[in-house]
């Protein structure tokens, strides 16, 4: 996709998730319907989905694609990496990135970017692994963290 198309597919994803989301205070549901939104709408998507922080550990939360690994501790992987740092990470070849995870052999590139609430505590992060190499960008950080904050920044 150009950069063109993301920016248009994104604000697509906005308006949508906006209209579904009006109102909606229940996190689960929130991170499940922004995983389906983005998944649907963006090819080069291979698996989305959200991390829950808790105890300078992560667990899994509601993803689309396959099988994700259960718990990543804080500073390990590039999910951990972005926890601890609280900062997006984005892998344009995860197999040069030490101590990546790999859940999927199919995963060659990776974006990670820290989810936080009202208190601007880090309550999860939200990965996307693309099958193809560098397939994130600036765009991808921009829209994801823009969409991250609309979603969560009002939580408790
Ligand atoms: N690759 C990630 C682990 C999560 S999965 O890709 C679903 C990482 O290195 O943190």
């Amino acid at each position: 996709m150009t950069n063109i198309e993301k920016e248009t597919a994104y604000q697509s994803a906005i308006a949508d998730l906006g209209a579904l989301l009006e109102g909606e205070q229940d996190i689960i549901l929130k991170m499940a319907s922004i995983n389906c939104v983005l998944n649907n709408k963006f090819p080069y998507y291979f698996w989305a989905g959200f991390y829950l922080a808790k105890n300078w550990m992560l667990s899994v939360g509601p993803y689309q694609g396959s099988l994700g690994c259960l718990h990543i501790p804080f500073g390990k992987g590039v999910c951990g990496v972005a926890a601890e740092q609280q900062k997006t990470q984005i892998v344009a070849d995860v197999h040069k990135f030490p101590g990546h995870i790999a859940c999927d052999s199919r995963s060659a590139s990776e974006i990670v970017v820290p989810v936080f609430n009202s208190k601007k505590k880090l309550i999860a992060v939200f990965d996307v692994d693309s099958d193809s190499i560098n397939a994130f960008n600036k765009i991808d950080q921009e829209y994801l963290e823009k969409i991250l904050n609309k979603f969560f920044a009002n939580d408790d």
